[in-house]
């Protein structure tokens, strides 16, 4: 870790390992920076002799896994997983997130989804009495996006959150594509009162792929502190 904040991170995505992992588990393995420490230290564990096999949310994550040695396999393969570790932008006291800040939010969902449970680690910054001040990501398809992005910005302004800021995710000069081909539209919602409600309704638009608010899929956390120091909360 070369910073406090990295630190925090090395410090809830590797004490995953010892938490939750067993031999013979089939595993989601997550995206971002705290998950790929967990994915490191799986490829340790993997070394000297953990037998488990992996499904990888993201290209990013697949990539890793291959460098450090974990063994992959697909969801066809494997069925049902028993865990997925993966990060979170924000997490609210009931285990609700909100996840997409790396653009991974459609394979992380369906991997989370497919999963017996799920533990979400995160940096200590990253638990909120209130989600949204991270903006809202948003998979939407490339073809007339505009007008999904305005079906969303209705749809949000219906459910009382007036003119809401949506902007197209950018990578440089050029629109972010996800994995899947698709393109990312933040909602800058400041504030969310109902996460439930807005999950619910978002992805009905025609347009909308997914959303980065994981609500149903009850996580566990593991909260890493600036100190290396780590919580399991239930
Ligand atoms: C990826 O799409 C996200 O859901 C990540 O899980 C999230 O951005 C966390 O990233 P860090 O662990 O790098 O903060």
């Amino acid at each position: 870790p070369s910073n406090e904040q990295d630190r925090a991170k090395w410090a809830a995505g590797t004490a995953a390992i010892d938490a939750y992992i067993q031999d013979g588990m089939k595993l989601g393995l997550g995206s971002g920076s705290t998950s790929h420490w967990f994915v490191r230290a799986l490829g340790e564990a993997v070394e000297n002799g953990l037998d488990v096999v992996g499904v990888p949310t993201s290209t990013g994550t697949r990539d890793l896994a291959v460098e450090v040695g974990v063994p992959l396999t697909t969801l066809a393969e494997a069925g049902r997983l028993d865990l997925t570790v993966d990060g979170a932008d924000e997490i609210d006291a009931d285990g609700v997130m909100i996840k997409g800040g790396g653009a991974c939010l459609l394979w992380e969902r369906i991997i989370a989804e497919t999963s017996e449970k799920m533990v979400c680690v995160v940096d200590e910054s990253k638990v909120v009495d209130q989600l949204g001040a991270f903006p809202l990501p948003i998979e939407v398809v490339q073809f007339e996006w505009e007008a999904t992005r305005n079906a969303i910005g209705d749809l949000l302004g219906g459910l009382g959150y007036g003119e809401v800021e949506l902007t197209r995710r950018m990578q440089g000069d050029q629109p972010l594509v996800t994995d899947s081909g698709n393109f990312i539209v933040d909602a800058h919602l400041r504030a969310i009162t109902d996460p439930l409600a807005i999950d619910g309704k978002l992805n009905w638009i025609p347009g909308v792929v997914e959303n980065g608010l994981f609500g149903g899929i009850a996580a566990e956390m593991i909260i890493g502190r600036t100190d290396g120091s780590h919580e399991v909360r239930d």
